[in-house]
């Protein structure tokens, strides 16, 4: 058989054009969702008395067999076909002959295509948004186990003031609800319907746009022809969202990188989710979480890519946007098995809680506390700050910490330092007198704790609903 495009040509296509333009060798992932788009449309051409039901049975009986050959492995594709949907085609007419070349009427390619796109990316968000939910869950566990260890908190990377570690965790939980709830807004845009926007103009056939929608489960359809086969920016929004996951997860994963260091101590990271060196035998590397911050480079990578591919484009549909494919799914696959692993590997991590607690107690990350100190028995701020300062470079000067000095060292910097200012500066005191909405103190942590445990719930229940399984 021919090109389904051929009657207009003299001349074969070119081998380099053919193989060139050709996008089967990765749009056959779309191959589902073009049958599912497919049996929706011929449905609706039966209903609206376009096609005869009984050309309608047949071509959709076809479709569910090429289905099954799809998902059991079988199919074969062809590069002259060039892309999904004229192979699905050419399987349909070459299992019942001239009746499947009916299946095409009313519909585009442009419309074909954007329809399987919106399909495709709307079981994605909810899969991730279930994956960023279990990776919460991972985090609120540790949070959870490690309630009471207290770690240096840092800014700038130099020891700033202590909080507990479930603190320094909730902080990520908070991140990764922004990025669901980002994920979650996106899907109004995502699933909207572009079939029976036509090549551009729409069709000149009688279809029923509303029916097709409802059959496909879209909420909402495209409300102009040349935008819903040229528009892109679900695909550009959806790459945008998983550069910023893939921020965070580097960001987190720079933190497990430091804190496994023999410098930090802080934590080990699970044997199953390390390397070894084929050198060195002492060495165990993080290069999972050093995996994930080099992958998102390739994220970013595709969302400017993909943005460079629009920027010029005329209406409506143009070849370029064949592009949108395969930073696509990269930016899938990437994301998927980052967030696989993140989970994991957090919920398996040993908490050396001693080694945080022993970088605690040796620091001056309890000065502000004295300052307050001071504050409290009416000395001004600023003053407070310049005699802390002093004691501060007094205790460097003698090799000392705060909590070594003795209480007339203290009053030589102020007459005001009493025998409480030992229970001031221990750090569980320190971290607790953070008691304010959001701040670090153990009560506080405790109820972020419990608020988190229900939204990350409501995150499953929105994810589980629009699974690809429950739809
Ligand atoms: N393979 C094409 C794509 O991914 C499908 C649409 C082709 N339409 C066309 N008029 N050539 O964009």
């Amino acid at each position: 058989m021919s090109k389904l495009w051929g009657g207009r040509f003299t001349k074969k296509t070119d081998q380099l054009v053919e193989e060139y333009t050709a996008s089967i060798m990765f749009d056959k992932e779309l191959a589902e969702e073009d049958i599912e788009g497919s049996l929706a449309h011929v449905t609706m051409l039966g209903k609206c008395g376009i096609l005869p039901e009984d050309d309608v049975d047949q071509i959709k009986e076809s479709l569910h067999k090429i289905l099954h050959r799809i998902q059991r492995g079988e199919m074969e594709y062809s590069i002259s076909d060039e892309d999904i949907h004229m192979n699905i085609e050419k399987a349909l007419i070459e299992d019942i002959g001239s009746v499947g070349g009916k299946l095409h009427t009313g519909r585009s390619r442009n419309d074909q295509v954007a329809t399987d796109m919106h399909l495709y990316l709307r079981k994605r968000v909810a899969e991730f948004v279930s994956l960023l939910a279990k990776l919460q869950e991972a985090l609120i566990g540790q949070a959870k186990a490690n309630i009471d260890t207290i770690l240096p908190g840092y800014t700038h990377l130099q020891r700033a003031q202590p909080v507990l570690f479930a603190h320094h965790l909730m902080a990520y939980v908070s991140m990764f609800q922004r990025d669901i709830e980002r994920l979650q807004d996106s899907y109004k845009r995502i699933n909207m319907l572009p079939l029976g926007a036509g090549a551009l103009a729409g069709t000149t056939f009688p279809i029923d746009r509303h029916f097709v929608a409802q059959q496909l489960g879209f909420d909402r359809i495209y409300d102009n022809s040349l935008d819903a086969v040229s528009d892109r920016d679900f695909i550009v929004e959806f790459l945008s969202n998983a550069s910023m996951v893939m921020m965070h997860l580097s960001r987190i994963s720079e933190e497990l990188v430091l804190w496994s260091s023999t410098e930090f101590g802080f934590i080990e990271l699970d044997d199953a989710f390390c390397t070894g060196s084929s050198i060195m035998p002492q060495k165990k590397n993080p290069d999972v979480a050093e995996l994930v911050r080099g992958k998102t480079g390739r994220v970013y990578g595709n969302l400017i890519g993909m943005l460079t591919v629009l920027k010029s484009l005329p209406l409506a549909y143009n070849k370029d946007m064949q592009e949108d494919k395969e930073g696509m799914f990269d930016t899938v696959r990437t994301l998927e098995g980052a967030l696989q692993l993140m989970a994991p590997m957090i919920a398996t991590m040993k908490v050396n809680s001693g080694r945080m607690r022993q970088a605690v107690s040796q620091d001056f990350s309890n000065a502000t506390d004295i300052a307050d100190y001071l504050v409290n028995k009416g000395v001004p701020f600023r003053q407070a700050h310049e005699i802390i300062g002093k004691l501060v470079l007094h205790c460097i000067e003698n090799g000392k910490y705060l909590l070594d000095l003795q209480l007339d060292e203290f009053t030589k910097f102020s007459k005001l330092f009493a025998e409480d200012i030992y229970q001031v500066l221990q750090p569980e005191h320190v971290v607790n007198a953070r008691n304010v909405y959001g701040g670090t103190a153990s009560n506080q942590v405790a109820e972020a704790i419990a608020r988190a445990g229900e939204t990350v719930g409501a995150n499953q229940v929105w994810a589980e609903a629009l699974m690809p399984k429950n739809r």
